[in-house]
């Protein structure tokens, strides 16, 4: 019988509406709620970042932090307006700058990420044992490498009673530090080794979530399968195998309140899927709006994503041509490799009534590119989750997908069966190369011009239950197991 009033502290880096560079601030943003409406207790720890601090109500001192190592520190208790109670690190020296949290401005790792991410670790156990704050917490979850450190400095006090979850989004992203930084961060050597921190001669963060850690999961339970693979483990395939009793894959969902075209007020016409009139709408006042050709029967497809090498978008980059003399239009929002941001700009000069392309963050764009697109293109050439593909169905539109991670397990390709029993969401192709994406490409095209196959695509997304409702209740279970 799980305990009905569990608590769980949820120690992460970005959480949405406050601070957020992908995913992980969704998920952290929306997760805890749902899992509020169903009975657990949650508490989301954050580094306190100027947005952090000025997006709170109900903001006030929970305890000012005597001995902190660096200049002064207090934790700050409020909720974000969506209701999610936080407590927030207000250290000045370590987080008041704007920004990506992680780099600055020319791209560069920020100098004082170990240091700050394993002090900001070290609070985080602190608060889940009491020893800070007002309460010990019955669980502790922890989410990618910047709070990997938390179970390390609950392991080191000797406390077992409280439940460590740790989650990887992502596994490229490491915290890899010279073993230099040991010294510094209160941590003695003994946890320099090959059972420990120790990573090719250099300490890992995240591999001190892995080894520390009551129970891993990542984002889905096909990625959770890849990387305990040599091929795709990154480096930590033999350690995952080696936890593979303690290591689970659990679906992201998203905030459906959110993401909902019937209430967005984003986009310039809500609509539902008891009447699509509002999308075809919004598609034309999206191509208005960036500057395309007005063409309802255009397919017009969309990028929603950071520009790295993990998202596949540089595939994309030698298809436009073949897009626009399809017939189909391109709208792109996002930013990172400059490489790739330039080949973008590059198609939209050469084609600018077809192509559209957004350098940037842009949270309402995001929206209406959703709302007003037929089609979301993700080549990834790995996925540990995917929300992209989640907030497009929610939007009836359809998602063209890699064949890896989450896009494997949360999207239903268009192939002879599926279409026959009325099932498809979507295009998945494999392996991620060039040809194939190529081939996924003509294949929606084939499909948009079929209106009968595309819409039951369009039907079938805006039927998918893309919330948080049946992952919540198993990180529940999970919570509750052996505590
Ligand atoms: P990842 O976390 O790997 O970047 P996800 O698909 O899990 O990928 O999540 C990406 C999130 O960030 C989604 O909410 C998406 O809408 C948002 N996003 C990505 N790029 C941009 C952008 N340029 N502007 C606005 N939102 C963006
Ligand atoms: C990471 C992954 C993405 C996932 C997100 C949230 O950023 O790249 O696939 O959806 O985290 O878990």
């Amino acid at each position: 019988m799980p305990n009905p009033s569990l608590s769980v502290l949820c120690v992460a880096s970005e959480c949405f509406p406050l601070i957020k560079t992908g995913g992980l601030a969704d998920v952290v943003g929306a997760l805890p709620l749902a899992l509020e409406r169903i009975g657990v207790k949650v508490t989301v720890f954050l580094p306190g970042y100027p947005d952090v601090l000025s997006g709170l109500t109900d903001k006030r001192t929970l305890v000012r932090l005597k001995d902190f190592p660096k200049g002064q520190a207090r934790l700050v208790t409020g909720k974000t307006i969506t209701g999610l109670k936080i407590i927030a690190l207000d250290a000045p020296e370590l987080f008041s700058f704007s920004g990506n949290p992680y780099q600055t401005q020319s791209g560069e790792d920020r100098a004082d990420n170990a240091y700050k991410f394993s002090l900001f670790s070290k609070i985080a156990a602190d608060i889940a044992n009491g020893d800070i704050g007002r309460k010990r917490y019955d669980v502790l979850h922890a989410h990618d490498w910047q709070t990997g450190l938390a179970a390390v400095y609950l392991h080191l006090r000797g406390i077992t009673d409280i439940k460590t979850i740790f989650t990887i989004h992502n596994l490229a992203f490491q915290g890899v530090f010279p073993n230099s930084i040991l010294s510094e961060i209160c941590l003695p050597e003994s946890y320099m080794s090959r059972d420990g921190l120790e990573y090719w001669d250099k300490v890992s963060f995240l591999k001190g979530g892995v080894v520390y850690s009551d129970h891993i999961t990542t984002v889905s339970p096909t990625y959770a399968l890849e990387i305990q693979s040599d091929a795709e483990g990154m480096g930590f395939g033999g350690l995952l195998r080696s936890k593979a009793q303690n290591l689970s894959g659990i679906l992201n969902g998203i905030d459906i309140d959110v993401w909902n075209p019937q209430t967005d007020t984003e986009i310039p016409h809500p609509y539902s899927a008891a009447n699509l009139s509002g999308k075809k709408k919004n598609k034309a006042a999206l191509q208005k709006a960036m500057g395309l050709r007005v063409a309802p029967n255009a397919p017009l497809f969309s990028v929603i994503s950071r520009l790295t090498t993990q998202k596949g978008l540089d595939l994309l980059a030698d298809l436009t041509d073949q897009i626009v003399e399809n017939g189909g239009q391109l709208i792109l929002l996002g930013s990172g490799d400059s490489e790739i941001e330039n080949t973008f700009r590059n198609a939209e000069q050469k084609h600018p009534s077809e192509i559209s392309v957004t350098i940037g963050y842009n949270e309402p764009l995001a929206h209406k590119i959703q709302a007003g697109s037929d089609a979301i293109l993700i080549p990834s050439r790995f996925e540990p989750c995917g929300l992209t593909q989640l907030c497009a169905m929610r939007y009836g539109t359809v998602p063209i997908v890699g064949r890896v991670g989450g896009l494997s397990d949360t999207i239903i390709d268009a192939g002879p069966m599926a279409l026959a029993s009325g099932v498809a969401t979507g295009v998945q192709f494999s392996p991620i190369n060039l040809h194939m994406f190529s081939a996924a490409i003509r294949r929606s095209i084939l499909h948009y011009a079929t209106p009968k196959i595309w819409n039951k695509m369009v039907e079938n997304c805006l039927a998918q239950d893309v919330s948080w409702e049946h992952s919540a209740q198993l990180y529940k279970v999970l919570y509750a197991s052996s505590l």
